[in-house]
């Protein structure tokens, strides 16, 4: 049995509601753009970088972009995005967040953030949780973003635990997939409940507590696979 010692939390539709905020700046971008997006395209793009998020963005397009123009685009839709984090605060923290984060605290584990966005710093600021978190690491420290487990080992390596004691949190495919590559347990919540890889699932945090969600002690690599929903 692997005790689970330290988890790490996704950021953006996690810990925090700015999924909506990046949909909101992407589709008026793509509408600027008369690029055909809605909210199926957007799932698309949890978990992946920016510039890949516009490259997919781009497959609908009906004509090309230079990569100049593609800059332009992404640096216009961060624009709309930090214009509408502005009006982040406390209260955009998702259900069951604070008290998961309290419980784990209390168990003596570690806690962390993976995120792929390069604007993790100021939203943790925003929320009012700038300096609860052991290690953050987000997408100015990686090179490769989920579903590349890079993220993920790197803020285990920084909490100073083996892959195998450590549980994400996604609510991304590609979160979910990089978590398992890095060879760890995961928790799908959200637009990723119900994952067939994810280790278990919950709707969100305010419906599996930390008790249930650190059985999660079997490697996802493993045949018997505790695969439970909640
Ligand atoms: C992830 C989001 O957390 O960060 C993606 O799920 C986003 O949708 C990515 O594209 C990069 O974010 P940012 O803030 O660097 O543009
Ligand atoms: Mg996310």
């Amino acid at each position: 049995m692997k005790k689970i010692k330290a988890v790490i939390f996704d950021l953006d539709g996690v810990i925090v509601s700015t999924d909506e905020y990046h949909f909101q700046a992407w589709k008026q971008l793509a509408d600027e753009e008369r690029i055909p997006f809605d909210r199926n395209d957007n799932d698309r793009l949890r978990g992946v970088s920016r510039m890949e998020s516009l490259a997919i963005i781009l497959q609908k397009s009906s004509r090309t972009y230079s990569a100049a123009e593609k800059q332009k685009m992404a640096a216009r839709k961060n624009d709309i995005y930090r214009e509408l984090l502005k009006g982040l605060s406390p209260a955009d923290v998702l259900p069951g967040v604070t008290s998961t984060l309290q419980a784990l605290r209390e168990r003596g584990m570690k806690i962390a953030i993976g995120s792929s966005s390069k604007n993790a710093g100021p939203i943790l600021q925003a929320i009012g949780l700038a300096d609860v978190f052991d290690a953050v690491v987000d997408g100015n420290h990686i090179s490769r973003s989920k579903p590349d487990p890079e993220v993920f080992r790197l803020a285990a390596q920084r909490m100073g635990f083996p892959s195998e004691q450590c549980l994400v949190v996604e609510d991304a495919d590609a979160g979910v997939e990089a978590a398992l590559a890095a060879g760890m347990s995961v928790l799908a919540v959200g637009s990723a409940n119900g994952h067939p890889h994810a280790t278990l699932s919950s709707q969100d945090l305010a419906h599996i507590t930390p008790d249930e969600f650190l059985l999660a002690n079997v490697s996802p690599t493993e045949e018997s696979r505790a695969s439970i929903t909640i």
